[in-house]
């Protein structure tokens, strides 16, 4: 059977949580529950804090297990006096796969704008890595139905430099604010409403064949019950799992969304 346009990629992004030592058991525990259908269905990435990724590297590439590393952030420069930040370089080299970048706890928080997203994404391709750019509105702009034009000028912006090959190569987050860490999901409609408009305008700045390719996840409050429903729209390609994604076998359920 021919790999499909746009394998699955399921993301846990651990945020704040799991000490490195706490990190060797959730990633063995990961692995257990992982059944082939699962990893023959979709890519698995998992994002722990900096401090835990070189214990999550060394189980996953001494047990050769089917997931991959993901980092939650980077600086784009390679090296040099940035006090407190990490390079791509150092996480290229503990073989980090997928980079988040742009999340919204770090646009919120942290003052993170999307030239600085753009510059990072394009560090992360620089040093043979896939970024995982994460856009979407906060409530209050959703209310005000400015959702589209919010969602689409970040887009814009925030891919600003990268070529049509790399934006058909990489991973985009649609994660709503409103339904971060609230329990509060989108409708598989708003999901798919937004992911459309994000094809589309890929397609538009980009070309086909980066919109046929470019993975779109759907970020906030997924969990093992909604998951399926999600991630059945048409062009929702994975999830990006916050706090279900710290219990192994809440990551597990949702990537069994995909293979069942
Ligand atoms: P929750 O799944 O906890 O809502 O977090 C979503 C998220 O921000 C993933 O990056």
């Amino acid at each position: 059977m021919p790999e499909p346009a746009r394998r699955p990629l399921i993301s846990g992004n651990w945020k704040m949580n799991i000490n490195h030592l706490e990190t060797i058991q959730v990633v063995q525990k990961l692995a257990y529950r992982l059944t082939p259908a699962d990893t023959g269905a979709a890519d698995v990435s998992i994002h722990p804090p900096f401090t835990s990724l070189r214990s999550a590297q060394t189980v996953i590439d001494s047990d050769e297990l089917p997931i991959s590393l993901g980092a939650q952030n980077c600086h784009w420069e390679a090296s040099g006096a940035f006090t407190g930040e990490i390079s791509p370089v150092m996480l290229a080299k503990l073989n980090v796969r997928y980079v988040i970048v742009g999340h919204s706890e770090r646009r919120q928080m942290m003052g993170e704008d999307d030239v600085m997203v753009s510059r990072k994404a394009g560090a992360v391709f620089a040093n043979g890595m896939v970024p995982i750019v994460c856009v979407g509105e906060t409530l209050d702009e959703r209310e005000a139905g400015t959702t589209a034009a919010v969602v689409s000028g970040q887009v814009a912006a925030s891919l600003d430099g990268l070529s049509p090959a790399q934006v058909g190569a990489m991973v985009l987050a649609y994660e709503p604010i409103w339904a971060i860490g609230t329990g509060r999901n989108a409708t598989p409609e708003d999901a798919q409403e937004v992911a459309g408009i994000i094809r589309a305008l890929i397609g538009e700045r980009w070309g086909a064949p980066a919109a046929a390719t470019v993975r779109l996840q759907y970020g906030g409050s997924v969990r093992p019950d909604n998951a399926a429903e999600l991630l059945a729209a048409p062009d929702v390609d994975g999830a990006l799992v916050g706090g279900a994604s710290l219990d192994p076998d809440g990551l597990a359920a949702i990537v069994a969304a995909i293979s069942q």
